[in-house]
C-alpha cells in the first residue's frame, strides 16, 4: 500500500517579552516608520534570560500534540529545524524527546536556517512514505535574538524568537502533496554567522558570533528564487495558480511576501502574514503562521496550501499541502 502523510494538528509559542520598534529606536539609529515601511514589522518576541530554544519547542510541541488528540507515546519521529540549538550536542530534538518522556524513536535536528521547517517537513514526509514512521513531530524553533548584534540596525530590527510545531500522521491519501528542496552554497557569504565552533570557538564563547547580511542582495535573490519555486511546485502537481487556497510563506519581509503573492496572482487576503507581530523567526516562522491561520479558522480541511521559504545557504524550498 502507498503511504502518505497528513498534518493533523499545529501548535505555536512566542516568548512573553515583546520588543516594539519604538524600543529599538532608543538603542539604534532607526525609526518605527522605516522598519514598518521597509519590512512590515512592528514588534518581535524575545526569549527571556534563561529561556532556551528547547523551552520554546516544548511549548509549541505540547500545543500541537493536544490539538492532534495524540499521546506523546504515539510519536515515533522527532525533527527540530533550528539554527540556534541550545547546545553543540545533544541535538535540540534529543533534549525535547526527553522533556516529552519519549524513548527510543529517532530524534535529530535539521539546519537550513529560514528554510529549515520546509526541509524538516520534507524529511518527515519521506519517512512516512517509506512506511517506517506513523506519527511524526516536526518543529521549527529559534532563539535568533542570541545571534543578533543588537547594535547593528541592518539586522537587529528584523528577527524574533518563537517556535511552531506540527504533528504528521500516516494516511492513505496525500496530505503533503509534494515538497521541493534546494540549496546553493555559493551564496553563503550574503547571509551568515561567519563564526562557528570549528573556525572560531572563542567567538561563540564570548557571544560575538552574529548574523551578517547583505540585505538588498538577499532581498533580490529571495524574490527571484521564490517566484521560480512557485512555478516548480505548480508544475510538479499539474496545478494552476487558482488552485491554491492559501499561501503560508516564510515571514521575513512583507515586500518579499507581496512579491510572491503577486507571482501567484493571489490577493493578500489569501496570504497568511504574521511578520508584523512576529518578525522573522527563521525556521519557526512558517509553522507559527500556519498555527495562527488554523486556530483562527481561516484554514479548513480540504484547502490547498502552499508553504515556501528562503534563507541562509542559500536554501529554499516549498511544500504543497492538502489540509
Ligand atoms: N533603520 C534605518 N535605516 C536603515 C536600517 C534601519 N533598521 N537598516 C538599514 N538602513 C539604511 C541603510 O544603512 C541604507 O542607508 P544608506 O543608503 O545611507 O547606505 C538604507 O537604509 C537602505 O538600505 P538597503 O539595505 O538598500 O534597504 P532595503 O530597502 O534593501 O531594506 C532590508 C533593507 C534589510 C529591510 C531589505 O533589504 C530586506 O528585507 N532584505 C532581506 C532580508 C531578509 O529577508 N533576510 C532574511 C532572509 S531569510
Amino acid at each position: 500500500m502507498t503511504h502518505f502523510s497528513r498534518i493533523v494538528g499545529t501548535g505555536g509559542y512566542l516568548p512573553d517579552r515583546v520588543v516594539t520598534n519604538a524600543e529599538l529606536e532608543k538603542t539604534v539609529d532607526t525609526s518605527d516608520a522605516w522598519i514598518r515601511e521597509r519590512t512590515g514589522i512592528t514588534q518581535r518576541h524575545i526569549a527571556a534570560e534563561g529561556e532556551f530554544t528547547v523551552d520554546l519547542a516544548e511549548k509549541a510541541a505540547r500545543r500541537a500534540i493536544e490539538a492532534s488528540g495524540i499521546q506523546c507515546s504515539d510519536i515515533d519521529l522527532i525533527i527540530v529545524a533550528t539554527t540556534t540549538a541550545d547546545q553543540v550536542f545533544p541535538s535540540t530534538a534529543c533534549l525535547l524527546q526527553s522533556r516529552l518522556g519519549i524513548h527510543g524513536c529517532p530524534a535529530f535536528d535539521i539546519q537550513a536556517v529560514c528554510t529549515g521547517f520546509v526541509y524538516a517537513l520534507s524529511v518527515a514526509d519521506q519517512f512516512m512514505r517509506t512506511g517506517s514512521v506513523k506519527t511524526a513531530l516536526v518543529i521549527g524553533a529559534e532563539t535568533f535574538s542570541r545571534i543578533i548584534d543588537w547594535t547593528d540596525r541592518n539586522t537587529c530590527v528584523l528577527f524574533g524568537d518563537g517556535a511552531g510545531a506540527v504533528i504528521l500522521k500516516r494516511d492513505n491519501s496525500p496530505g503533503i502533496l509534494s515538497t521541493h528542496l534546494h540549496a546553493d552554497g555559493d551564496f553563503a557569504s550574503l547571509l551568515q554567522v561567519p563564526k562557528g565552533v570549528s573556525n572560531n570557538l572563542s567567538a561563540v564563547q564570548s557571544g560575538t558570533a552574529y548574523v551578517e547580511m547583505a540585505g538588498s542582495e538577499v532581498f533580490r535573490m529571495a524574490v527571484k528564487t521564490l517566484g521560480r519555486i512557485v512555478d516548480e511546485t505548480l508544475e510538479a502537481n499539474q496545478m494552476e495558480k487558482t488552485d491554491i487556497d492559501w499561501l503560508v510563506p516564510h515571514q521575513a519581509n512583507h515586500r518579499i511576501i507581496a512579491a510572491t503573492a503577486k507571482k501567484l496572482g493571489m490577493p493578500m487576503e489569501k496570504v497568511v502574514q504574521t511578520v508584523a507581530w512576529h518578525g522573522n523567526t527563521s525556521a519557526a516562522s512558517i509553522p507559527l503562521a500556519l498555527d495562527v491561520a488554523v486556530r483562527d479558522g481561516r484554514i479548513n480541511r480540504g484547502d490547498t496550501i502552499l508553504m515556501e521559504g528562503f534563507g541562509g545557504g542559500f536554501t529554499w524550498g516549498s511544500a504543497l499541502v492538502n489540509w
